[in-house]
């Protein structure tokens, strides 16, 4: 295959931050970007370099000069716009939160599966190189048996009723926004959880803005805190009967693993990737459709779907509904 050639689905902000890094990664290239206002993308396509703009989503999937799309709009929309997407014939990368709940992702998962095309969650967490160090150490037994796994991503977002993170009908919150990440860490060290306690707070608008997880995996515990209410310095612990690893300074920007066995500790550091440390994902999504890979089995679409069906149970016990969850 010559250059895969990309298709973004929203200007927005992620939108710009991750073009800038497919531009980026040698082999790819940006074909045409669509948002709802075709100004918007037309001035995106002049800012970030991209070949054509479209002021309907539905004028990319119809362009055959696209080979992806990367559906970079809000949480709400991801459902039927990446059905859109699979049901135009195209491959695609969906932003997290893949989409509100779990029954949507299976849906969509279904779709990709039955049509035989690609299809991944943008969870770049799972493609940095020290967070896959860190799972490879957790496995191979250098800290003894895994006891738990303690994870965190936090950032403040001004409380704004009208931000997506604040509104329902977004599918606003911590949960899908943050703690998506932590909760997706905590899965690939341990696996699914046979039970989940989650508490936290909630925004006036009904959303949740700070929350701590137990997820039980037989004998091994992990905690998952995430909060909208203001940032945290820390990262991720992972602990052993004989020691512990530790991803500093944040989960998804680590670039420093503390590896500790007995009395002796020694980091290995992973300098700031290049661009916006979406070139992982890139390379990968990449790497797969040059392969006719289906999926990655770095980023499983059923640890996707499971993942959900945790959070789904989370804002259960919060009381954060969506309008999506009545269907
Ligand atoms: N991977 C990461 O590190 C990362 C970081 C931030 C956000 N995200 C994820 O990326 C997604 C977008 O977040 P963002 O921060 O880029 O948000 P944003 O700046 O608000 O952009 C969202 C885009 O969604 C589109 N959209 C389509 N239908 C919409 C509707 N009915 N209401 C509102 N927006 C609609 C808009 O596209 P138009 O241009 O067509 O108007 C807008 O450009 C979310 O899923 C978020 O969780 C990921």
């Amino acid at each position: 295959m010559d250059a895969i050639r990309w298709g973004i689905l929203g200007a927005g902000g992620i939108a710009a931050t991750v073009a800038a890094d497919i531009a980026g990664v040698p082999g790819n290239e940006l074909a045409a970007v669509a948002a709802r206002d075709g100004e918007r993308a037309a001035a995106f396509a002049q800012r970030h370099g991209v070949a054509r703009s479209y002021g309907s989503y539905a004028q990319l999937l119809a362009d055959a000069g696209v080979d992806v799309v990367y559906l970079a709009t809000t949480h709400a929309q991801h459902h039927e716009q990446a059905l859109l997407t699979l049901r135009a014939g195209k491959p695609l990368l969906v932003e997290k939160a893949f989409t509100l709940n779990a029954r949507e992702a299976r849906e969509v998962v279904a779709e990709a599966r039955q049509r035989g095309l690609f299809c991944m969650e943008a969870m770049w967490l799972r493609l940095q190189p020290l967070v896959r160090r860190c799972a490879e150490l957790a496995a191979d037994g250098t800290i003894g048996n895994v006891l738990g796994v303690r994870a965190d991503l936090s950032k403040l977002f001004p409380y704004d009723p009208a931000h997506r993170l604040y509104d329902p009908a977004q599918g606003g919150g911590a949960l899908l926004d943050l703690g998506v990440y932590p909760a997706t860490f905590c899965w690939l060290l341990l696996g699914r959880p046979d039970s989940v306690q989650a508490s936290g707070s909630l925004a006036p608008t009904g959303t949740d803005v700070t929350v701590g997880m137990q997820w039980l995996h037989g004998d091994r515990l992990s905690q998952i805190y995430c909060s909208a209410a203001g940032p945290s310095p820390f990262g991720a612990l992972v602990t052993g009967t004989d020691g512990w690893l530790r991803l500093e300074p944040r989960l998804h920007r680590a670039t420093r693993l503390v590896v500790h066995v007995g009395d002796n500790e020694y980091v290995i550091e992973q300098p700031p990737p290049e661009g916006n440390g979406y070139r992982y994902e890139v390379a990968e999504v990449a790497r797969c459709l040059r392969a006719g890979e289906l999926e990655s089995p770095l980023v499983p679409l059923d640890d996707t779907v499971g993942i959900l069906e945790v959070l789904d149970e989370a804002r259960r016990q919060l009381g954060v509904r969506y309008p999506a969850d009545e269907g």
